[in-house]
């Protein structure tokens, strides 16, 4: 039995997760898995109501169950940051969510704005450190909102936290079994200690790992090598903020924000936070219109870190066979609704 904690979250958040607990629903009648869900209303909308983005005692409450299925934090009626910093953020630190696995996979019938390259140049996975760097919101003002203002912004890097991070991209390269190379993806001509922490720390532990290839490429080269020859990537590790604006261009590589999934993951404590990294689209909430796909795809990777990986297969199988059936990704566009998306993927699963 798998204690899931559920927050659908805000704009289109609930209407894709209601498709997703559809599929793992399916999923676990087909393959005798058991799931308890229980569901949190942290969004924007508890927050105009009650002032609350996420009280204390719900931090320790969600400790305790085996993974989070989140559908989107983000309301444009309250302040930037606040929502982000309060509930996302929160999570990731409070429960020390150290990985951000980002798999960017084009499947087939998929459009990517990527001339002549196909499902076979693009499947690779971003390795995302996910409670370090310039995230921790270290910093302050001085003399603010004068002509000598100085604003400092903190990047922190910790020999273990990078070093925890690495590890588990070490790790996964080698268990993922495709072309066994690890990328650290880094800015090391500019950012010469944060980055050198983490080119040391890479290439110590990198001989732990002979059978594992690695290569470094700085961020910037990082997004046009994505672009350009995207098939040269198998797993990239990076520092948070890297990982944040690479995995946007991963997203859109691999068709949009309609099918890019990620975990935020502890490994070691065995606890995720699974999302579609899309946003709470809120032009879009509502009308039955959005694409569930990415959902539904971080439903399957979070059945892959409980283990069901069995179940996982499945899901992806079947969320292949609805996407080869849809005209496009893209809100509005898909030539199904959100719920015939849903329908669909469950059907398939029913008759497998
Ligand atoms: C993401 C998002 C978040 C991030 C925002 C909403 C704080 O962009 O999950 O990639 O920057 O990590
Ligand atoms: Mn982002």
């Amino acid at each position: 039995m798998y204690k899931i904690a559920v927050i659908p979250g805000d704009g289109t958040g609930p209407e894709v997760i209601n498709e997703g607990l559809k599929v793992l629903n399916a999923v676990a009648e087909k393959k005798g898995i058991e799931f308890e869900f229980k569901h949190y209303d942290f969004g924007g909308e508890r927050y105009r109501r009650t002032g609350e983005t996420l009280p204390e005692s719900a931090i320790s409450e969600l400790k305790e169950f085996d993974s989070i299925y989140l559908g989107a934090i983000g309301d444009p009626q309250v302040a930037p940051g606040i929502l982000e910093k309060g509930i996302l953020l929160n999570l990731r630190f409070s429960l020390d969510l150290y990985i951000n696995l980002r798999p960017v996979k084009l499947y087939p019938n998929v459009w990517t704005p990527i001339k002549d390259k196909g499902p076979e140049d693009i499947d690779f996975v971003v390795v995302r450190e996910n409670t370090e760097g310039l995230y921790i919101g270290t910093g302050g003002f001085f003399k603010k909102g004068t002509p000598d203002e100085i604003a400092v912004q903190e990047m922190i890097s910790t020999r273990k936290g990078v070093e925890r991070a690495i590890r588990y991209a070490f790790e996964y390269t080698q268990k993922r079994n495709k072309k066994k190379n690890l990328t650290l993806c880094g800015k090391t001509n500019v950012l010469t200690y944060s980055l050198n922490l983490w080119e040391r720390t890479f290439n110590e532990v990198a001989k732990e790992y002979p059978d594992v290839t690695t290569d470094y490429a700085h961020v910037d080269a990082t997004t046009m090598w994505m672009v350009k020859n995207p098939e040269w990537f198998d797993v990239i590790v990076t520092t948070n903020l890297f990982g944040d604006i690479i995995t946007d261009l991963g997203a859109m590589i691999q068709g949009g924000m309609g099918v890019a999934a990620g975990g935020n993951l502890n490994p070691d404590k065995k606890i995720g936070m699974f999302e579609p990294i899309g946003g709470s689209a809120p032009k879009y909430t509502g009308k039955n219109v959005i694409n569930p796909i990415a959902a539904i795809m971080a439903g399957q990777m979070m059945l892959d870190f409980i283990g069901e990986t069995e179940a996982a297969a499945l899901v992806e199988e079947a969320a292949m066979d609805t996407i080869a059936k849809m005209d496009s990704m893209s809100a509005g566009k898909m030539g199904m609704t959100t719920t015939e998306v849903g329908d669909s993927v469950v059907n398939y699963i029913k008759n497998k």
